[in-house]
């Protein structure tokens, strides 16, 4: 499928068919959101997937029983490693010689040591495009998703056993879709949110 149709074609879908997605697949969208792009190619995603009916139930219940997180084939809690840029990060440089590694190395520990905002900012952000090559994925393979935020993140977090220096940005869940998404709500216009040079 043509970028663009993806683009175009994706709607957050809240109704899905019963479909099992094979592994092939999942591993084929996991692999694509490991080439989105990170600051210094920290990678500070971290993805809990879920395909057990029982535990889409239950993640369904924590998300005010949002029925697609229960239909769907696949669900992706996306997560952060508040720390990886701490975490050994000469091997987010691995393919390089030794000099320029230790160098990006040494520049990922100063900019990220004693900022905490920047954690939390890198997060969301390596996150956001990591949701949106999943999401543009999914749909070129045939898929469609919905990005999710309106569960409560403590309980899964509890459910997930996730780490304390991790944080959930959000959800995407992955399936077949039953039902068409409703009209879209409506795009503003370009010259309201674009500015030429300057706001
Ligand atoms: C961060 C984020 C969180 C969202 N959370 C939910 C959610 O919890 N439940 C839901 O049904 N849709 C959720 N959505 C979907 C939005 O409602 C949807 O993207 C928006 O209405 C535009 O529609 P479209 O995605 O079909 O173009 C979320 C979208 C984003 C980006």
């Amino acid at each position: 499928m043509d970028t663009f149709d993806a683009i175009k074609t994706r709607r957050s879908i809240k109704s899905f068919q019963d479909h099992e997605m094979s592994k092939d697949e999942i591993n084929k969208l996991l692999e694509a959101a490991l080439l989105s792009p990170t600051s210094y190619n920290i990678q500070n995603w971290r993805f809990v997937i879920v395909t057990n009916q029982q535990l889409k139930d239950k993640l369904c219940e924590l998300s005010y029983g949002q029925r697609q997180v229960a239909e769907a084939s696949l669900v992706i809690i996306l997560c952060a490693d508040l720390k990886a840029w701490e975490k050994d990060p000469e091997r987010y440089w691995k393919n390089l010689p030794e000099e320029p590694r230790k160098s990006l190395a040494n520049a990922i520990r100063q900019s990220y040591s004693g900022n905490p905002t920047l954690e939390k900012d890198e997060a969301m952000r390596s996150c956001g495009f990591a949701a949106q090559t999943i999401m543009l994925g999914a749909r070129s393979m045939g898929y469609d998703t919905c990005p999710m935020e309106g569960f409560d993140f403590a309980k899964v977090g509890k459910l997930i056993n996730l780490p304390s220096d991790h944080i959930i940005t959000m959800m995407v869940v992955v399936g077949k879709k039953a039902k068409e998404a409703g009209l879209r709500g409506g795009q503003l216009p370009l010259p309201e949110v674009v500015f030429e040079n300057s706001f």
